[in-house]
């Protein structure tokens, strides 16, 4: 029969076209996404339909590091993946390549001819470029029992080695592990390592006794810089997953925050499973984007970045779940390394659907003067940045002595 015969052929047009339609489908998806990431998250955005075919298309940006997330985006999308490995009749776009180093740890010298304006760069970017790729660096100290018994709270400090009163301040205060409120409380710092090369001291030998004593240092070794937080922020998530992954709540902040503890248990205690769950609260900054002033410290030039970014909670202190920290983790390995700490995990949320929730308790810009020595007012704040260790060790009895009457 006639039909018989053209039946193999019809199906297959038919399959490749479906496939053809599926794949298009994709790429709307995914330029929408990216689409929407450069316009920040107005709600009716008309999503571009490509005129070409989908791998005739130029690439969309110029910018290495959106360059960078659209193969990673492309990579992993289980759509597309799955179609691929299902038809070797579909050609992969040549931008699609990975032409960086075989070794993602070593210095991926493309940067120097891809991004045009590298010489002029601050050197901070041209170190952070170099070694953009790079996630693993090895534990120079490591507390793998400290949540043997799993805590109700993590907190989670980002300091720097030199900064020993800073730790001990908030060991005797709000960061004193143990049992607080009823609730058990565990308390990390994160260390990098600080070189010569950035004239650092060295300060090994007090910083051993240190770990010795307390139980509570977590070391790195990568350079401690403003532009390796995001490392500091990875590395966290990654040794959250292998080492405490059964903590309910995890409080993320600098050692020169105040925290009010015992408000932060009372918040979490409140909190029913729904929203527990998805939990990730703090000073939330909307409709940021990157500051193009070459003076400013959070300058982004455009050669490696355009776009909004994601709504974020500022990172002198956050607040979220212990699950969601292990999905972070997760979602990590598909966004690229961004310079600025708190605007990557704000990308990281943005990828599993989700966004920071405001909460008025947290004063990433401080108070108003006029209150900064007023007990009471402490009792209803979450967080405040930025205290001395003097000032946190003054602050903390307005908090915990029973004899203090706020009313
Ligand atoms: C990308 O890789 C394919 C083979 O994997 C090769 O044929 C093609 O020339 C490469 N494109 C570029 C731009 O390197
Ligand atoms: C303390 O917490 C435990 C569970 O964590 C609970 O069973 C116990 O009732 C609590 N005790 C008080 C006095 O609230
Ligand atoms: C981050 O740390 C790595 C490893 O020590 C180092 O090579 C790189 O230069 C650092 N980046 C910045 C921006 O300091
Ligand atoms: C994280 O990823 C691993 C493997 O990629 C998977 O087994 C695990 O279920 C994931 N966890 C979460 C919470 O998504």
């Amino acid at each position: 029969m006639q039909r018989g015969s053209n039946m193999p052929v019809a199906r297959r047009k038919t399959r490749l076209f479906c496939m053809m339609i599926m794949l298009n489908i994709c790429i709307c998806v995914l330029m929408g996404v990216t689409w929407n990431l450069r316009r920040g998250n107005r709600s009716h955005q008309k999503v571009r339909i490509p005129s070409k075919r989908f791998w005739r298309t130029q690439i969309l940006s110029e910018s290495f590091w959106n360059k960078e997330q659209q193969r990673l985006d492309f990579l992993y999308n289980p759509i597309i993946n799955s179609a691929l490995s299902d038809d070797s009749l579909v050609v992969l776009p040549d931008w699609l390549n990975d032409t960086g180093p075989l070794n993602p740890c070593d210095p991926d010298y493309r940067v120097l001819t891809q991004i045009s304006d590298y010489n002029s760069l601050p050197q901070r970017f041209q170190d952070f470029l170099l070694h953009m790729r790079c996630r693993t660096y090895s534990m120079l100290i490591n507390q793998p029992h400290v949540c043997d018994e799993p805590p109700f709270l993590l907190l989670v400090v980002k300091s720097l080695i030199p900064h020993f009163d800073r730790r001990q301040a908030i060991r005797e205060t709000w960061g004193r592990a143990g049992v607080l409120a009823n609730r058990t409380v565990v308390t990390v710092f994160l260390l990098g390592s600080t070189l010569p090369l950035d004239n650092f001291p060295d300060l090994r030998i007090m910083l051993g006794h240190e770990a010795k004593l307390h139980n509570d240092l977590l070391q790195w070794d990568y350079r401690d810089s403003f532009f390796n937080l995001t490392l500091k922020e990875v590395l966290f998530l990654e040794w959250f997953s292998k080492h405490c992954p059964q903590a309910q709540y995890v409080l993320k902040g600098d050692d020169d925050v105040f925290v009010n503890t015992l408000r932060v248990i009372d918040l979490l205690e409140g909190l029913p499973d729904n929203k527990a769950k998805d939990l990730f609260i703090g000073d939330v900054i909307s409709n940021a984007g990157p500051h193009r002033n070459q003076k400013l410290k959070y300058f982004i030039p455009e050669s490696v970045f355009v776009g909004q970014y994601p709504p974020y909670a500022g990172g002198g202190g956050y607040l979220l779940s212990g699950e969601l920290a292990i999905r972070l983790y997760n979602i990590s390995q598909q966004v690229v390394l961004f310079p600025i700490d708190d605007v990557y995990t704000g990308m990281c949320l943005r990828k599993l659907g989700l966004a920071p929730t405001k909460h008025t308790g947290f004063k990433t810009f401080d108070i108003e003067k006029k209150y900064r020595s007023a007990p009471c007012i402490y009792r209803s704040l979450v967080l405040v940045h930025s205290r001395t260790p003097q000032e946190i060790i003054e602050i903390w009895p307005w908090i915990v002595n029973p004899e203090l009457d706020c009313q």
